[in-house]
C-alpha cells in the first residue's frame, strides 16, 4: 500500500521535498529565461524521469544532459533531446545509441578517433544519423582532447564520418565546482571555459559546425552560463542539492534527504539509526543532521548511523531522522524510490529509473 504521510514510509527511504524541489528548479530556469545560454539539466544527479520532466516543464531548457546510455534510455520516455555527455565505447552502447537515435535527437561525447568509428560504425549500420560533441579537457584531466588543433583535427574526423553529424563541441570544468570563494571561482572558470570559447572560433575559422557549445556545473553555473559563446549549462546537483553545494553559497534549497528510524539510545549522548552508507553515501564527508540541534553524525557503517547528541535531546527509538546528503548523485543512486512529500503528507512514488546497472532489455 502506498503510504499516506512520512510516519508510514519504511525506512531508509529517500524523502523529496517537493515545494523546495521546485523552488530550485524554477529558480535555475529563470536565471537562463533571458540569455543565449540555455540549461541541459544532467539527469546524473537524480535518474529520475519525472525530475526531468519538472525541469523541462520549468522552460530554459535545449534538452536533457546523461552520463550514461542507460540514463539516456531511462529519460527518453520524457525527453526527445538528449546529450549524454561522455564517451561512448565497448559493449553494445553504441548499437543502444542508434537505436534511441531512432525517434529522438541523441548527441554523444567523443575524444579519440576509435570513439568516431565506433559510433559512426554503428550509426551507419542501424541507418540514423548520430549528433556529436568534441570534448576537451579544460583542466579536470578526465577525458577529453587538448583544446585547440587536437580538437580541430577530432572534428574533421566527426565531419568526414557520413553518420555522425557534428554539433560542436564541450568541457567540463568539473575541478572548479566546489572552489570556495566566489572571486576565485570565478576567476578560475572564466579561464578554464575560455579554452573552449576559443576552440569554439576555431571551428568556425575552419568551416565547421560549432552550434552547440555545453559545459557547467552547479557551482558555476552563472558563471560559465554568463560566458560569452557558451550555449548551454548542464547542472544537475541543484534540484536537490547536497551539503558539498550547500557550502558554496549558492541560490538553491536543501531538497532531498535520507530519512531513518532510531534503532537504540545506549547512552544520553548516543542515538543509532537504520540510515548507513547504503543508504546515504559518505564519499564526500558524513552527512549533516536535520532539525536536531547539536546532533551530527559520527559514523555512518552499512546500515547503522551513529549520531553524538546533546544529552538532553528527547530524541527515542521509534522515532524518525533525516541526513541531508554530502553528495546527491550517489545517494540517489541507492534508492529504487524517492518519496515526493509536501510537508507530512506523501504525494506519489517517483521510480529512480536510471539507477543501477542492468543488463539491456
Ligand atoms: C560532464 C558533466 N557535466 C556537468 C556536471 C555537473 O553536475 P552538477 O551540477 O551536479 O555538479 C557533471 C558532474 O559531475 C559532469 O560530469
Amino acid at each position: 500500500m502506498t503510504p499516506q504521510s512520512l510516519s508510514e514510509i519504511p525506512t531508509p527511504a529517500l524523502i523529496v521535498d517537493v515545494p523546495a524541489m521546485q523552488r530550485n528548479i524554477a529558480r535555475m530556469a529563470e536565471y537562463f529565461a533571458n540569455r543565449p545560454c540555455k540549461l541541459r539539466p544532467h539527469f546524473k544527479a537524480h535518474k529520475t524521469p519525472e525530475i526531468a520532466r519538472r525541469q523541462l516543464a520549468a522552460g530554459s531548457c535545449t534538452g536533457i544532459t546523461c552520463a550514461t546510455v542507460a540514463e539516456a534510455e531511462a529519460v527518453s520516455a520524457v525527453c526527445h533531446d538528449i546529450l549524454i555527455a561522455n564517451e561512448i565505447i565497448g559493449g553494445d552502447t553504441c548499437e543502444r545509441v542508434a537505436l534511441l537515435s531512432r525517434h529522438h535527437r541523441i548527441t554523444i561525447a567523443v575524444d579519440s578517433a576509435e570513439g568516431v568509428r565506433e559510433m559512426a560504425k554503428a550509426a551507419d549500420r542501424a541507418g540514423v544519423s548520430v549528433g556529436v560533441l568534441v570534448d576537451l579537457n579544460v583542466g579536470q584531466d578526465r577525458c577529453g582532447v587538448a583544446p585547440g588543433p587536437d580538437a580541430v583535427a577530432l572534428a574533421r574526423a566527426v565531419v568526414d564520418a557520413p553518420a555522425l553529424r557534428l554539433r560542436g563541441l564541450m568541457g567540463y570544468e568539473g575541478h572548479l565546482q566546489g572552489i570556495h570563494n566566489r572571486a576565485s571561482r570565478e576567476a578560475e572558470t572564466r579561464r578554464s571555459m575560455n579554452q573552449l570559447v576559443q576552440t569554439a572560433h576555431l571551428f568556425r575559422d575552419a568551416g565547421l559546425p560549432s552550434e552547440v557549445v555545453s559545459g557547467g556545473g552547479t557551482g558555476t553555473f552563472d558563471i560559465s552560463g554568463n560566458l560569452d559563446g557558451m550555449t548551454e549549462i548542464q547542472a544537475g546537483s541543484y534540484a536537490l542539492m547536497d551539503t558539498d553545494y550547500g557550502k558554496l553559497g549558492l541560490p538553491f534549497e536543501y531538497a532531498s534527504y535520507v530519512m531513518g528510524t532510531v534503532l537504540s539510545r545506549p547512552t544520553p549522548e548516543r542515538c543509532v539509526a537504520d540510515c548507513g552508507h547504503k543508504s546515504c553515501t559518505k564519499d564526500h564527508g558524513l552527512p549533516d543532521v536535520r532539525d536536531l540541534n547539536g546532533a551530527r553524525v559520527t559514523a555512518l557503517n552499512d546500515e547503522h548511523a551513529v549520531l553524538s547528541l546533546p544529552a538532553t535531546s528527547t530524541i527515542k527509538i521509534g522515532d524518525r531522522i533525516f541526513l541531508i546528503p554530502s553528495h546527491t548523485d550517489p545517494t540517489l543512486n541507492l534508492h529504487d524510490v524517492l518519496y515526493a512529500v509536501e510537508g507530512d503528507v506523501v504525494l506519489d512514488l517517483w521510480p529512480v529509473a536510471g539507477r543501477g546497472y542492468k543488463p539491456h532489455k
